[in-house]
């Protein structure tokens, strides 16, 4: 891992210090060349997660020559892949190294800082109302919103967003990272997950239905990656994000009220988008090609009439990369989500010898298939309510729940199922939960009962080492490889061997006179303990005591 040594100063306060620091550190590719928003932006970024790219090494975008479908030229540079493109991304974001995401989060969560109300913001240099919003090519469609799945999609998208309401009953305000068609220069349609464990925006939105008001809200985009990154946190729903982001920047954050509601959003943010929803009506959104790795068809979601535009007035326009993973926005939910399910195990429900979560992460994107490690020797039940835990901190998290053991790296799908295939008999160490709740929307048709395979595929008793060469002959090989000027070669887990328990020093003897060329000297204890009487593959120790 590249140790961004910048990182370990402060989170960057707004996007342009976030950038400049990406481009200091290498990880900033300028296109100064003509790329349409419509149909170039997002495949181009693509290739970055699809073309075998090693994740340290994915880069966040920049595009100054932005054109659209018509020949249209935006002023208004986009960005792509800056919030999360790569772990080390995210970390340059929050300011940290990327180990230190994870103890981060936790910190944040349990010690928020409020934040604070200014009167000026960079984010209102530049205000437009009224007839304005309206103009042919004003309002949204003067901004260089790019269409994320070209082919698929049904309009350019707002995807980077930190959408804000307002619970009209208890007036903490909430926000979320909600996708928003561009239907008109002044509407948009915005999607809340609309079922239970689903989007806080959407729980406000119930309440103003009741009350048969219309609910004001709020699309900031850009602002200081942290504040960037509570929007798709899952935190509680009564958790004002702002006060989690202060904690993470180490600062209150500044947040400014709207000009045409009463929502406060970040000061720094680059754009906001200020409107109302009508809570009487629904309009048809999507197609949208989405994080499940399928094309959400259409469904009937929130009209936004825009009330006001906002933004700097050298104002950046930040997207980001979803649909099939590992895209930007697996990782940016990947990096705090996976602290959260550990802090659920072993803070809240206090699990014996849980060490670490893993949500897999590619095609499957992070909610079905989860990874929780535990010490060895960890007892059985403790296992078990690990497993059941992770199974019900999120509705839609964990279809496949897998324990291994801590010799197993969780993060190796291959390392994983070699543990399931011989350290776990089906018939004793699975279960099947049923009446999970499904990971998919409407769109995909009835909306039914799933159900959570939970496996034991822990190591249960004393095994032979592992057979492969003990480490230290791995390492000095590696080196002779390296001298040799071979390939370079990606370490994987394992990658030399290990004992687990069942061993002797009898046989640790052997193996050191053969590493030293004494193996006859093997040859002639083993002589001398010849039986007769026996059957082939008796095991010496179930005779020899
Ligand atoms: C790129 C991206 C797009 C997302 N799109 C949506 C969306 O359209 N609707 C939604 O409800 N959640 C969406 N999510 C998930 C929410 O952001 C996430 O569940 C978050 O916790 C929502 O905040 P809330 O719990 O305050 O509603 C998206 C997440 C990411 C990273």
């Amino acid at each position: 891992m590249q140790d961004d040594t910048r990182a370990a100063t402060r989170p960057p306060r707004d996007l342009h210090e976030h950038l400049a620091a990406l481009d200091a550190a290498g990880l900033l590719v300028r296109v100064d060349r003509p790329i349409n928003k419509d149909t170039q932006l997002q495949p181009l970024v693509r290739w970055q997660f699809i073309g075998g790219i090693p994740e340290d090494e994915r880069k966040a975008f920049l595009f100054t020559n932005v054109v659209d479908a018509k020949g249209k030229r935006y002023e208004m540079p986009v960005l792509l892949g800056a919030l999360a493109g790569s772990p080390r991304i995210y970390a340059m974001g929050m300011g940290r190294k990327v180990e230190d995401i994870g103890p981060a989060w936790t910190r944040a969560i349990a010690n928020p800082v409020p934040s604070r109300t200014v009167g000026t913001a960079p984010c209102q240099e530049i205000v437009i109302t009224g007839d304005a919003l309206r103009e042919p090519g004003g309002g949204l469609a003067a901004l260089p919103v790019p269409i994320s799945t070209p082919g698929y999609d049904t309009a350019p998208y707002l995807t980077a967003t930190l959408c804000v309401t307002r619970d009209p009953d208890s007036g903490v305000q909430n926000t979320g990272m909600y996708r928003a068609a561009l239907k008109a220069t002044d509407r948009l349609v915005v999607r809340m997950v609309a079922r239970p464990g689903g989007a806080g925006g959407w729980l406000h939105w119930l309440k103003y239905r009741e009350r048969g008001e219309p609910m004001p809200i709020s699309i900031a985009l850009g602002g200081a990656p942290v504040i960037v990154f509570t929007s798709p946190a899952k935190l509680a729903v009564d958790c004002d994000e702002y006060s989690v982001a202060g904690a993470l920047a180490g600062e209150a954050i500044e947040t400014v009220r709207c000009k045409t509601n009463d929502l406060l959003v970040p000061a720094s943010a680059e754009i906001v988008i200020e409107g109302v929803i009508d809570t009487s009506v629904l309009e048809p959104e999507a197609p949208f090609g989405e994080s499940n790795g399928y094309v959400a068809l259409e469904a009937f979601n929130m009209p936004m009439k825009v009330t006001a535009i906002t933004r700097r007035r050298n104002a950046l326009f930040n997207a980001i990369i979803s649909q099939v993973t590992p895209s930007e926005s697996s990782v940016i939910k990947k990096v705090a989500y996976e602290p959260l399910f550990l802090d659920h195990l072993k803070r809240i429900l206090n699990v014996k010898g849980v060490k670490r979560v893993v949500l897999h992460e590619p095609l499957t994107n992070l909610r079905p298939v989860i990874f929780v490690q535990f010490e060895y020797g960890a007892p059985q039940t403790e296992i078990w309510r690990g497993l059941r835990g992770a199974a019900s901190l999120i509705a839609n998290f964990g279809k496949v729940i897998i324990a291994v053991s801590d010799d197993i790296d969780p993060s190796s799908v291959d390392a994983v199922l070699w543990s399931i295939a011989y350290r776990s008999n089906p018939a004793e160490d699975t279960l099947i939960l049923p009446n999970k709740g499904g990971g998919q929307g409407s769109q995909y048709g009835e909306r039914r009962n799933d159900s959570a395979l939970l496996i034991d595929a822990t190591r249960k008793r004393l095994m032979p080492p592992l057979a492969l060469p003990r480490k230290e002959f791995m390492e000095e090989a590696l080196g002779i490889w390296n001298e040799l000027g071979l390939p370079k070669v990606r370490i994987p887990s394992p990658w030399h061997g290990y004992t687990l328990g069942n061993w002797g020093d009898d046989w640790e003897a052997f193996a050191r006179n053969a590493v030293n060329g004494d193996w006859e000297a093997n040859g002639l204890q083993t002589l001398a303990r010849q039986r007769p009487g026996l059957e082939a593959e008796t095991a010496v120790r179930s005779v020899e005591k």
